[in-house]
């Protein structure tokens, strides 16, 4: 079982940080990492035409066994989730009786790019809503979204567990019933890879994409996707040289290549191969390889156990454990909680987690302790009285 791991972060015991769902603090080791790169282009006669490509091999390849992939080059080097998804929508034609399934109050980058592809097509966007009920509400929520997965169906366009609260979607179910009727299963797995355990063999998305900076703990404006067998042969948003076949080989760029590299490799962004922040995603995704993604669940799921008791007790609402992952989870508060004052209050015992409406997002990783519980507890109890 995992200890607490806040020895090896950036963070300090002077705040009580519950918020990796918004960034997460940096790893020492990651840290390091990006000074080194930082140093390395201060003396670029120390780089060489190898650092473009072998550090982001070492990426692909780490983050491929995070996922379970077989093959290091169905992962690709994105700069953003909404980059990664604008590769998959733009291989992707509709015709105008085909639909688009998303969720209610989906993540934007998950929708714009959906939003366009439906216009350009003249095909229809269907949102699959939250049920505006406390009981039962994410097993009706899953209910929904399979019973409008139809014939019509090309794309359903998901994440893992809802960004704002961390309702769970089942993807199994998902996935089955996107085979029986020929859709493609797009993924952003910003919120949930890395914390909860995903296996792209189990689920078979047919693309999925991840920014690096939350769960994955690696830096800003970086992330990685994978993309199945449908995308093998399509269309990359820019035309970047490196991804084109032989580009290792400096002396031969201007004897021009048409073919591009094996599987994913044509969806990596231009200059993939940034010095700081490959390194530094590198390295936080080994080190969560190290620990384990179930048992980095494992230890959250311990560390809730007892607050998730205390804030039932108060009458807070908190989706079943079946539908909620302990990386992740909002508690709906009662209407005597002022939000304002809780504000107020969690400012001044330096408590961060993410207010949405009536609902707190609380989002812990392995560098929190009881004791960040204890204070989150006690932060809450101030304003009910
Ligand atoms: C579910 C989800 N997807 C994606 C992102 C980030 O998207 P992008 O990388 O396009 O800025 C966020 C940021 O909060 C998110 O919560």
């Amino acid at each position: 079982m995992l200890k607490c791991q806040r020895n090896k972060f950036s963070i300090t015991k002077e705040y009580v940080y519950l918020n990796c769902a918004y960034m997460s603090p940096l790893l020492q080791s990651v840290h390091d990492a990006g000074l080194a790169g930082l140093i390395q282009k201060s003396f670029p006669q120390e780089v060489y035409p190898d650092d473009f490509f072998t550090p982001a091999n070492a990426l692909r390849q780490e983050f491929a066994t995070l996922i379970n992939a077989a093959h290091k080059d169905r992962i690709a080097i994105i700069p953003s989730a909404s980059y990664g998804l604008a590769n998959a929508a733009n291989n992707i034609t509709l015709e105008s009786h085909q639909n688009i399934i998303v969720l209610g109050e989906q993540f934007p980058s998950n929708i714009y790019i959906w939003q366009k592809l439906a216009a350009k097509n003249n095909a229809n966007i269907i949102t699959v809503h939250a049920p505006n009920a406390t009981e039962n509400r994410a097993k009706i929520w899953n209910e929904r979204l399979l019973s409008t997965i139809n014939a019509n169906t090309k794309v359903i366009a998901i994440a893992v567990v809802h960004w704002a609260d961390g309702t769970l979607f089942d993807l199994k179910a998902i996935r089955k019933r996107a085979d029986e009727v020929g859709a493609l299963l797009i993924i952003d797995g910003t919120q949930s890879v890395g914390a909860l355990p995903f296996d792209v063999q189990e689920i078979r998305p047919d693309a999925l994409v991840c920014t690096g900076y939350k769960w994955l703990m690696g830096p800003y404006s970086i992330g990685v996707a994978y993309y199945g067998e449908y995308f093998d042969d399509g269309e990359p948003i820019e035309e970047n040289w490196k991804n084109r076949l032989e580009s290792q080989n400096f002396s031969q760029l201007v004897n021009y290549q048409p073919k591009y590299k094996p599987m994913a490799q044509r969806y990596n962004v231009g200059e993939f191969g940034n010095f700081i922040q490959v390194p530094m995603l590198t390295e936080a995704i080994r080190q969560l390889n190290e620990w384990g993604v179930e048992q980095i669940n494992e230890y959250c799921h311990i560390l809730i156990q007892k607050p998730l008791r205390v804030f039932k007790n108060m009458g807070f609402w908190i989706e079943s454990p079946e539908y909620c992952s302990p990386h992740l989870f909002g508690v709906r508060l009662p209407k005597h909680i002022n939000i304002e004052k809780l504000q107020q209050q969690f400012q001044e015992d330096r408590i961060k987690v993410s207010i949405r409406g009536n609902s707190v997002r609380i989002a812990p990783h392995v560098y929190n302790d009881r004791n960040d519980f204890e204070r989150l507890v006690a932060a809450f109890e101030k304003v009910s009285k």
